[in-house]
């Protein structure tokens, strides 16, 4: 699709947001589909040559790409001066470019202008940003002035927190791993949280620490950290402290590598209880392949304040389907779909797709009464496994009795790079040339008066009723109220 004749044809069209969104290129879910989003500075008023790193690349970095593109943060290579990033230029506008997919910087790839757009930790660039990208590689990447500069972000030594200094941190044992070698599946042991008290979580974050230099030319994630994953459990030490008291235990997000942090939503928490410890019953490390490392993963808690008492349950279950999948060898483009009716009022507040090499994308759709509604569609990069957090004001809040309907996406073709054999049929299994498609991500249950509570937050917020919040697909229906015992009598009211 060529945008800019579009554009020049209907000049006018091109101020209106509709206009911007018809120039996005469609998502079919193959890996042949690359098409970048491209735009032009002139649209949105940039005189191209007037663009520089000081005033208009470098604060675009400074919050979307140095928590991990600078020394110690994780990314190849540090992207925090002029000298670091010149050089990157026409990599950076091509990554950038592909948005949504594979391969996207930053890794985040929900499709825009389709279903919800309001994430919490949303480092993704906007139109106008990609814009600004574009015509500063394509006019040589110039410096500009660097009293333009914004001031340096002042960043840890180490990774540091995501979501800032946990209230609590509780470390796994030190594992040592060779440079090369199988993998090591496995139990690595309990660790207590030291807690005397019980406390509700309000948010969670995992970092690996381990002995690789942070200065070190590593140049693939794996090359980094031993620890691709980690499920783990909580619950009450038992009296000989020698496992955990079986109706205490429940199960946590999942730790895997470039995952982002869990922080969970307004009304919602996780009890950790007094005298708990983790169990980390399910790790999975590896070989970094270049040389042998010592690391272990340090659970990072913030707590909500003490008296706290969540106003919502956790919701169990998710879409897709782990098992019956019937993946091809050498088709792009290839579907799976996934029902789910909820059986009571749900507010989700992440989605997370998880498939496997060959997942290029993920759908979620709701389909209530004749409607159906795309929640979101987004890219997937099996090298990073993102979660997206909905902020309050946004999230889907569906009625009992809404379909939950998720579709994968995923191409088995030589032109996926992240597959290792375009040749072999794959089906529903665990290791990482098995195939996987779910939606691990996290819902809560409504009653029905926390439900229309809600939903009268929620309609408060729109202009009037021509406005339209996608996530929840009863804002504006008629208000329901039980029949009166006369109305009931009497007959029809
Ligand atoms: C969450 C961490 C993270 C963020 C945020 C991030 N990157 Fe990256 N980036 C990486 C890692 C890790 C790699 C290497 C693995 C890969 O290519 O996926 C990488 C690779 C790249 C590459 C390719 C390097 C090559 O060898 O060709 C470019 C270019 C890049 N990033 C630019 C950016 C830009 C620009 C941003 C912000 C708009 C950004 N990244 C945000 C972690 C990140």
């Amino acid at each position: 699709m060529n945008a800019g004749r579009i554009v020049a044809l209907v000049p006018l069209l091109a101020l209106l947001p509709i206009a911007a969104s018809a120039q996005y290129p469609v998502r079919d879910g193959t890996a042949a589909n690359m098409e970048p989003y491209t735009f032009a500075a002139a649209d949105f008023g940039i005189d191209a040559s007037s663009v520089t790193y000081s005033k208009d690349i470098a604060p675009i970095l400074q919050r979307s790409c140095e928590s991990c593109h600078r020394v110690g943060g994780g990314a190849p290579m540090s992207l925090t001066t002029y000298g670091e990033v010149r050089r990157w230029s026409q990599r950076i506008k091509e990554r950038t470019a592909i948005r949504d997919r594979m391969g996207a910087m930053p890794p985040f790839y929900v499709e825009p202008g389709l279903g919800i757009q309001h994430f919490k930790n949303d480092p993704s660039l906007s139109d106008h940003e990609l814009a600004l990208i574009q015509a500063w590689a394509d006019n040589g990447a110039p410096q500009g002035n660097p009293a333009d500069l914004p001031e340096p972000l002042d960043w840890p030594e180490d990774r540091g927190w995501a979501l800032g200094e946990p209230d609590l941190v509780v470390s796994s044992p030190l594992m040592t791993m060779p440079a090369v070698g199988p993998d090591r599946w496995g139990d690595i042991g309990m660790v207590p949280t030291g807690l005397t008290e019980d406390r509700w979580v309000k948010s969670v974050e995992i970092r690996e620490i381990n002995d690789i230099p942070t200065d070190a030319e590593v140049t693939t994630v794996g090359g980094r950290y031993i620890f691709h994953h980690m499920t783990y459990t909580s619950g009450v030490l038992n009296e000989d402290g020698t496992g955990l008291v079986g109706e205490s235990t429940q199960g946590w997000p999942i730790h895997e590598v470039g995952r982002n942090a869990d922080v969970f939503a307004n009304g919602l928490g996780m009890l950790l209880p007094a005298n708990s410890a983790l169990s980390l019953r399910a790790s999975h490390l590896h070989s970094t392949g270049w040389r042998e490392t010592s690391g272990r993963l340090e659970f990072g808690f913030t707590f909500h304040p003490e008296g706290y008492e969540p106003r919502y349950r956790r919701s169990g279950g998710s879409g897709g389907d782990g098992i019956n999948i019937d993946v091809r060898p050498g088709i792009g483009g290839q579907e799976f779909h996934s029902y789910r009716v909820l059986e009571e009022h749900t507010m989700i507040t992440a989605f997370e797709p998880h498939l496997h090499a060959p997942g290029m994308r993920m759908c979620l759709e709701a389909i209530w009464g004749i409607n159906r509604f795309t929640l979101n569609c987004v890219g997937y990069d099996h090298n990073w496994v993102k979660q997206y957090l909905y902020e309050e004001d946004h999230a889907p809040l569906l009625p009992k009795g809404t379909i939950l309907h998720t579709i994968g996406f995923v191409d088995t073709t030589p032109e996926n790079p992240n597959l290792a054999d375009s040749r072999n049929w794959a089906g529903g299994g665990r290791r990482s040339v098995a195939n996987m498609f779910i939606d691990l991500g996290q819902s809560v249950r409504l009653t029905e008066e926390q439900f229309q509570e809600e939903m009268a937050r929620r309609r408060a917020l729109m202009k009037d009723r021509n406005e339209y919040d996608i996530a929840c697909p009863l804002c504006w229906a008629p208000e329901f109220r039980a029949v009166t015992e006369e109305e009931d009598q009497g007959g029809a009211p």
